[in-house]
Order: C-alpha cells, then sequence, then structure tokens
C-alpha cells in the first residue's frame, strides 16, 4: 500500500512537466524560438517544431496546474508559493530539455517531427527533475519508476493526439 502511495506521489509531483509537454501540439505554431535560423552546420538551430507560442503556452499551463495541486494536497508542498515554483520549474525544465532534444536531433540531421527513441521520451523529463530538484525532489525509487513509466504515457498521449488530428505523426 505504501508503495503503491509512492507511486501515486510520483505522478502527482511530476504532472506539471506532463501538461506542459503536452500542451504545445494544440497551442503551439507561430513564430518559431529560432527565428529560422541555421546553425554552422548549414542545417535549423531548432526547426519549426519548437514555437514561441509553444513554449510560453506549456510553461504558463503547467505552471498553473500548481495551484490546484496545492488547493488538493496542500501539506505535499507546504505552501502555494512552493507548489507554483515547482510546477514552473518542472514546466520550463520539461520544455528545456525538449528543446536541448530538438537541438541535437538537428545536429545529427534529423527532421523536424522524425522520432529519436529515448530523447524524445525522457529528455524532458530529466529536465524537469534536474530545474526542480532544489526545491523538492523524489526518492531514487519514485525517479526509476517515472523514467520507466513515462515512455509509455507519452506514446499514448502522442497516439491519442494523432487519433484526434492534433498531431501528423503517431509519436
Ligand atoms: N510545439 C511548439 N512549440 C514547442 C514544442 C512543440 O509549437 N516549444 C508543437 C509543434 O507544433 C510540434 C508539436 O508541438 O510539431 C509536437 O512537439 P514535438 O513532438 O516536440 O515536436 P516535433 O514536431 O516532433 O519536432 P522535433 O523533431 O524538433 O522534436
Ligand atoms: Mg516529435
Amino acid at each position: 500500500m505504501e508503495f503503491i502511495s509512492s507511486l501515486l506521489w510520483a505522478f502527482w509531483y511530476i504532472l506539471p512537466a506532463y501538461v506542459a509537454n503536452a500542451s504545445p501540439v494544440l497551442v503551439g505554431g507561430g513564430r518559431p524560438i529560432d527565428g529560422g535560423r541555421l546553425w554552422k552546420d548549414g542545417r535549423r538551430v531548432l526547426g519549426d517544431g519548437k514555437t514561441w507560442r509553444g513554449l510560453i503556452g506549456g510553461v504558463s499551463l503547467g505552471t498553473a496546474v500548481g495551484v490546484p495541486q496545492y488547493f488538493i494536497t496542500p501539506d505535499f508542498y507546504g505552501s502555494l508559493k512552493t507548489a507554483i515554483v515547482l510546477a514552473f520549474l518542472l514546466s520550463f525544465g520539461a520544455l528545456l530539455g525538449d528543446l536541448v532534444g530538438s537541438f541535437i536531433k538537428r545536429r545529427v540531421n534529423l527532421p523536424r517531427g522524425a522520432p529519436a527513441v529515448g530523447l524524445d521520451q525522457l529528455g524532458f523529463l530529466i529536465s524537469a527533475l534536474a530545474l526542480a530538484y532544489p526545491v523538492k525532489t523524489l526518492d531514487s525509487g519514485q525517479i526509476i519508476f517515472l523514467l520507466i513509466v513515462s515512455p509509455f504515457i507519452h506514446w499514448g498521449a502522442n497516439y491519442f493526439a494523432y487519433k484526434m488530428g492534433w498531431k501528423s505523426v503517431p509519436w
């Protein structure tokens, strides 16, 4: 029972990062963050899949999740400010990891939207956990659990978005 509950807390903790990572597909679009610029290798710095609207919208929506989270489980966070700062760091971390992932994909010549197994599913998670670490962290068992289940959630969410017509590829 205690084991199950620790896994549920891990989901609760990481929720803002999942929301931040999932929302750009709906709220993104428009001007790309790299402004269309090329890196020294002649390829795009990040590509058209990374937009300002996706970044700002995703960070905002993910951060907003911290508010209901605090009111539902105040003891888990201690204060509203902690919950919001944590949600912001998880969200910003998730989308920063996503940008780093795209930067790496462009450097190895993968076009926008091409799958990069591992990077696509875990980059955002590792970066979110790292940025949030100073405020509040999980124990190592919970982190391992998230590393194992997040790729499946990521694939499931992307398949759903594809079926809904929000995305052109199911990954
Ligand atoms: N998106 C966005 N801004 C971001 C991140 C994502 O607008 N900062 C939107 C884009 O429409 C993108 C979609 O969400 O196509 C899905 O995100 P993702 O799979 O991360 O991007 P890809 O198109 O696969 O691009 P990349 O190959 O660079 O990962
Ligand atoms: Mg993708």
